[in-house]
């Protein structure tokens, strides 16, 4: 549907590197420190197993400590959710994704943050060149902890006018959908999220219940979460705000590649061209091939930063995604040639990214 879309014209695809590379300058150009991944596993923070989001590894900074890069940074999280494994197969679920995000500490807030992901999403030259026409956006509604987000809603006003963009855009919606925070406690606060429609025939806007059913089918998608992190939760209740107004946004890598190339899915990104050519030789289906290429992914990832296999926490994660992986693999298929496969196809794809992968062949192997 969306790859023979006349209406993507308008978009070059552009390769993963090239979207990396994209992000990350346009936020150098804009004053943010450039800062490396953090480990899949998190080294301040006893209360998860695996990094989630790229906010995590800068809790201490969001709740006030100064950060020796400053107060704006940018990076690509590697990052791992296993809430959803049962899911892996469909379009857009990955067990491990990156995360493009850029940080505020106290620094800028809601109108540029929101103005610099709309010029990054939409501006040809520095930019992804996505089609503004395309674009839907939820804020914060307001409820006892925070009032409604009339700030962010004023400043989408503004640009959408800018840009000749009619039409209903901007939906305000309840904290279960534009409150953010990471757990029950640490930072949180109300976010607008940005959608994208990927069939390119709603661009006349939508009533709010056209808007929800375009997006229950998937027919828009959320491309990128800017959240306004002035608030902190203790024990699951919003406890009052911070010492300073903090910016935090994500947006999935794999699923901007997806949109940037033309594709309803990830796996069909060049992320997964060089992975996908292997599993499709172990898996009979679509959905095993997709599950193999996910597990091993993630499974590759997690070796690379120190997991090894086990009967607990991390360890009993990484064992429950190789197993999987084989219990998927058509067994006439399985051979430690093809899993060595998949390593040299992850290898081949991130290894001007993340080096350790390269330096850890023999061990993955
Ligand atoms: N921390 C926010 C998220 O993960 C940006 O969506």
């Amino acid at each position: 549907m969306f790859e023979n879309s006349p209406n993507i014209a308008n978009i070059l695809p552009m390769q993963h590197h090239e979207v990396r590379k994209k992000f990350l300058d346009f936020f150098h150009k804009r004053g943010h420190a450039i800062i490396p991944s953090a480990s899949l596993i998190p080294e301040n923070d006893p209360s998860v197993l695996f990094t989630t989001a790229g906010m995590q590894p800068l809790v201490p900074y969001l709740l006030g400590q100064a950060h020796p890069e400053g107060v704006r940074l940018a990076n690509l999280q590697k990052c791992v959710r296993t809430v959803d494994i049962d899911g892996i197969g469909d379009n857009t679920h990955a067990t491990f994704f990156e995360m493009m995000g850029n940080w505020s500490l106290g620094d800028y807030f809601k109108e540029d943050a929101i103005k610099w992901s709309f010029e990054l999403l939409t501006s040809k030259e520095e930019g992804f060149g996505l089609d503004p026409q395309r674009l839907y956006v939820t804020c914060f509604e307001g409820d006892e902890n925070a009032p409604r987000d009339e700030e962010s809603a004023g400043t989408w006003r503004e640009i959408f006018k800018k840009h000749n963009v009619t039409g209903e855009r901007i939906y305000f919606m309840p904290a279960s959908k534009n409150w953010w925070s990471p757990g029950d406690n640490g930072p949180c606060g109300p976010d607008t999220e940005m959608f994208y429609d990927l069939t390119g025939t709603l661009i006349k806007g939508l009533s709010k219940q056209e808007y929800m059913k375009a997006d229950e089918e998937q027919k828009v998608v959320e491309i990128w979460n800017d959240v306004f992190m002035e608030y902190e939760k203790k024990d699951g209740k919003v406890i009052g705000k911070l010492k300073n107004k903090n910016v935090d946004t994500g947006s999935g890598f794999e699923r901007v590649c997806a949109v940037l190339q033309g594709k309803d899915n990830i796996f069909e990104t060049d992320i997964f061209s060089e992975l996908m050519k292997v599993s499709k030789s172990l898996g009979s289906n679509t959905k095993s091939q997709r599950i193999i290429a996910d597990h091993m992914r993630t499974a590759v990832f997690m070796i690379g930063d120190g997991v090894i296999p086990s009967n607990t926490d991390r360890g009993y994660i990484l064992r429950r995604l190789i197993r999987r992986a084989v219990f998927n693999t058509d067994l006439r298929s399985l051979s430690k040639i093809k899993i060595t496969e998949c390593i040299d196809a992850l290898i081949c794809t991130y290894e001007e990214v993340y080096t350790n992968l390269k330096l850890k062949r023999d061990t993955l192997i």
